[in-house]
């Protein structure tokens, strides 16, 4: 059996598809998967929570059509198998507490926990970074989503209280030790997922990829305001825009991990309001509903700062809040999210934990 967590990300969002760096942590939500070898000729996954069974022959994978949880099965599996690695069939069952579409890569544990799991069973021989690569490219191959490596490995390496500070580039990070004195992290969801996010989200990844060449850059990691600066008249407002937020979140990402050694929240916090300025703004991939709980959140004193998390368009924002205030701005925003949409948001607490490992 195999425990894959979720993750939470404090800053540093569409940074890590340009080589650059983001701050997140593995929590204590995630997919636990429980795998054995069979006899059979066909292997067996069962989603629990969906009570929905799927059947397949290891040698006829292809991505489905409307697939859903299947295709990130198949695509760790096939990824498995383009390394020229053998597994034989197998029967799983897997269930998971990581609300879908939150922004909080349920995909990315459910990934994570099939390749650890068929590394461990056939004795691939897999390293940690391997594995997240096949995740990674399950994704992109399976569900068409060119994400970048975040996800994967803030599931894989997550470290208990400790967020990672990850360098895209060299896919190493180094754990800190969170703790916010008077702070909490709340993350409250919008519970809507706007259609055409997965697009949107690969056309942002070419946009960044397009100002790059321009910029003769490996990525945007690379460069500075002055360079962007110096082609902006040769590219469109929208995609200055774009480049200049990952360039400005790439340095608010190093800037977090020093302020985070004083431990002084409120500039933390500040960072975070510029954050999903930016990627409201200049990046547009937020949405009314996030808009809203972050002007709601900027209202209140008790709240240090807070952003929108994840690839955008609906899921949750990640908020600093006052301890002692926590209960009070629950009910608050709560309030006042259902009297705005109709519908309500969900509040979650999450505790930063350990990476993917096997139940013993
Ligand atoms: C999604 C992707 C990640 C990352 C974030 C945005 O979660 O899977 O790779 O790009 O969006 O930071």
């Amino acid at each position: 059996m195999v425990f894959a967590p979720g993750r939470i990300n404090l800053i540093g969002e569409h940074t890590d598809y340009n080589d650059g760096f983001a701050f997140p942590a593995a929590i204590n939500k995630g997919i636990a998967l429980a795998i054995s070898k069979n006899n059979s000729d066909k292997s067996k996954v069962y989603a629990l929570n969906k009570e929905e069974l799927y059947e397949f022959s290891l040698d006829t994978i292809k991505p489905l059509e409307n697939g859903g949880w299947r295709n990130y099965v198949l695509g760790v599996v096939s990824e498995i198998k383009k390394r020229g690695l053998n597994i034989g069939n197998f029967n799983s069952v897997f269930a998971g507490n990581i609300p879908g579409g939150a922004g909080m890569s349920s995909s990315a544990a459910l990934e994570n926990s099939f390749v650890y799991g068929l590394n461990e069973l056939f004795a691939l021989g897999l390293s940690k970074n391997e594995m997240i690569l096949i995740s990674q490219k399950a994704e992109h191959n399976y569900a068409g989503v060119k994400c970048g490596i975040m996800d994967q490995y803030a599931s894989m390496f997550g470290v208990k209280r400790s967020a990672l500070l990850l360098d895209c580039r060299t896919i190493a990070s180094q754990p800190f030790r969170i703790d916010l004195k008077k702070y909490t992290l709340m993350l409250i969801n919008t519970n809507v997922k706007h259609d055409l996010s997965e697009s949107a989200y690969n056309e942002r990844r070419s946009v960044c990829e397009k100002v790059s060449r321009k910029l003769y850059v490996k990525a945007l990691r690379d460069a500075s305001i002055e360079n962007l600066e110096a082609i902006k008249n040769e590219i469109s407002s929208g995609d200055y825009q774009k480049a200049l937020y990952i360039i400005q979140e790439n340095k608010r990402v190093q800037l977090f991990s020093e302020i985070i050694q004083e431990g002084d929240v409120n500039a933390l916090g500040k960072l975070l309001y510029q954050s999903h300025e930016g990627l409201s703004t200049k990046y547009k991939v937020s949405c009314e509903e996030l808009d809203f709980l972050i002007a709601q959140a900027k209202q209140n004193p008790n709240i240090a700062g807070a952003r929108m998390m994840g690839g955008g368009f609906g899921g949750c924002t990640i908020n600093l809040v006052l301890k002692s205030e926590y209960k009070k701005f629950r009910k608050d925003i709560s309030t006042k999210f259902k009297k705005e949409y109709g519908k309500a948001c969900a509040i979650y607490k999450v505790k930063l934990s350990q990476g993917t490992h096997l139940i013993k």
